[in-house]
Parts: C-alpha cells; sequence; structure tokens
C-alpha cells in the first residue's frame, strides 16, 4: 500500500492551470509545483504568466513556463496544448481556473437592468466555452496519462443565489452571466467525469468569496453571512486542489467541493 507521502507526489507529472497568472491560478501554480508538478500557466496576460512561471521555479526548482492564450479561441486552445505535449511530453493535469474576461466594456450594475448581454457573451465564454475547449483539447493527453485529473473551479455562485443586501450601498455586482456559467461548470463536471471516465477524474472545487479590497462593510456583511466568520483567502484552497489534482483522490470523480467557510451548509 502507498504512503500518503507517495500518493501526494506529482513527480513527473505535467500540470496546465488557465488563468494561471491570477490570484487562485498563482496559489495553484505553487501548489503543483510544490508537490513536483512541472507547471504550464496559461492566461491571455502572456507576460504575467511567463514571470509567475519564473517565480515558480525560483521557488520550488520544479520547471515552469508561461502560456500566452486566449482560451476562447478553439485555434489557440489546440495550437497551445499541442505545443504543450510536444514540449513537454504529457499532460496529467487540468485546472479550468480562468475568469474575468479583460472585455474592455462598462462593468455590469447589480440591479438586473444594468446587466448586458455583451458582458454575458463575453465573460460566459471564458468561464464555460473555455471550459469545454480546454477539456476537449486535453483529453486525449489527459487519456493516455495514468492518472488524468481535471479540476474546474466553480463559486459558491454556480451553487446557491446572490444575497443581495450584502451589496446594498456599494458599487459591487453579482451578474446573472456569473451564476450561469459557474452552474454550467458545475455541471460540465459531471458530464466530463461521466463521460471521460475511466480514464480522467474530473472534479469541481467551488470557493466561497476571496477577501481582496472589498468595501468595509460588504465583508463585514460576508463574515457575519458565514459559518466560520470570514472571507477566503488564496491559501484556503490549496489543500483543495492538492488533494484532487493527485492520487489522494484516485476513487473520486463527478464531485464538487465548497471550500466556502460553510457558506453554503445554511
Ligand atoms: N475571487 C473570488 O472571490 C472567487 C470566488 C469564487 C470563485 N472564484 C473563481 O476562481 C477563479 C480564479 O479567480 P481569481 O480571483 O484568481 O481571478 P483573477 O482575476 O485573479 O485571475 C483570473 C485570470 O484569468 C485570466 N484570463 C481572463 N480571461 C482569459 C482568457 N480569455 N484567456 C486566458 N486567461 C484569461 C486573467 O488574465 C487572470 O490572470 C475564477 O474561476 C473565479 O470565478 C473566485
Amino acid at each position: 500500500m502507498k504512503t500518503i507521502q507517495e500518493m501526494m507526489s506529482l513527480s513527473g507529472r505535467v500540470a496546465v492551470i488557465t488563468g494561471g497568472a491570477g490570484r487562485l491560478g498563482s496559489a495553484f501554480g505553487d501548489t503543483l509545483a510544490e508537490l513536483g508538478a512541472t507547471v504550464l500557466l496559461f492566461d491571455i496576460a502572456g507576460e504575467r504568466a511567463t514571470s509567475r512561471a519564473a517565480e515558480l521555479h525560483a521557488r520550488f526548482g520544479m520547471p515552469a513556463f508561461g502560456y500566452a492564450v486566449d482560451i476562447t479561441s478553439e485555434e489557440q486552445v489546440t495550437d497551445s496544448i499541442r505545443d504543450a505535449v510536444e514540449k513537454h511530453g504529457r499532460i496529467d493535469i487540468l485546472v479550468n481556473n480562468a475568469a474575468y474576461a479583460p472585455a474592455g466594456l462598462p462593468a455590469d450594475g447589480f440591479e438586473l437592468a444594468d446587466q448586458s448581454l455583451a458582458n454575458w457573451d463575453a465573460q460566459t465564454g471564458v468561464l464555460v466555452r473555455s471550459t469545454f475547449l480546454m477539456t476537449r483539447a486535453s483529453a486525449a493527453p489527459l487519456s493516455a496519462s495514468a492518472t488524468g485529473s481535471v479540476i474546474n473551479i466553480a463559486s459558491i455562485y454556480g451553487l446557491v443565489g446572490p444575497v443581495p443586501s450584502l451589496y446594498e450601498n456599494t458599487e459591487m455586482q453579482n451578474p446573472a452571466y456569473y451564476a450561469a456559467a459557474k452552474g454550467g461548470v458545475v455541471q460540465l463536471t459531471r458530464y466530463f467525469s461521466t463521460l471521460l471516465a475511466p480514464r480522467i477524474r474530473v472534479n469541481c472545487i467551488a470557493p466561497g468569496g476571496i477577501r481582496t479590497n472589498q468595501p468595509a462593510e460588504f465583508q463585514e456583511r460576508y463574515n457575519a453571512r458565514t459559518p466560520l466568520g470570514r472571507m477566503a483567502n488564496p491559501e484556503d484552497v490549496k489543500g483543495a486542489l492538492a488533494y484532487l489534482a493527485t492520487d489522494l483522490s484516485a476513487y473520486v470523480t463527478g464531485q464538487i467541493f465548497s471550500v466556502d467557510g460553510g457558506w453554503t451548509a445554511w
């Protein structure tokens, strides 16, 4: 029987993380590099992805590379995955994490009347279309790996509706596209988990709100609504990713893991 240490090792495996230059993407890169994987950061912000990859290599000693990819483009996704397999020989782990397309459009408001179709189209593209494109393009190499694992990043807002009172007197929004897209990612997880079994495992993490620069009154209301009394930080999501990426979860597929301080428990 393998030890826990052996089951946690990603030595010799190659991981692709979309949105790898962002907040959670950075925490995910750290996690997989620390466990021994070669890490490929796919991001539309190509320079940030390359500098993040250099930081990863310096910190953990594992090979890490940035790829400038718009993951809503079928051609760019296909070419980048082909290039990744040619250069690195395999893909064992895919983390579908990217979000918030830099569409150059005015942000939506909280009210439905202030939400645009243009944002709906741009943002569902990066959240749902890309999950389909990336998974389809990676399915052959993931299948060739004996341990293929896809981890989709959804949100509590793919599971439950927003609480409008949290947003009162703030400029913050929680648009319909986010609910539709994250709900779509949750269901795509179940869909892919049965379609791609038994060669590839597909699971999902649904994080709660990450504390950044939200207005103090929003944070206070959010904290009060959360059983564990606080918003998340990127470190909080690392454990779930480590579990789902490694052989620790070798018999787990099709599951949605809420990492939300208990937000969805009541
Ligand atoms: N931040 C939160 O509070 C929170 C809560 C729950 C779930 N999530 C989810 O976690 C994931 C990561 O969120 P984050 O807070 O780290 O976001 P972030 O904005 O820090 O990072 C997102 C990354 O995606 C990249 N990206 C956007 N469009 C792209 C495209 N077309 N092609 C390639 N890359 C593209 C961006 O350049 C950026 O680096 C998202 O799926 C998000 O919905 C976030």
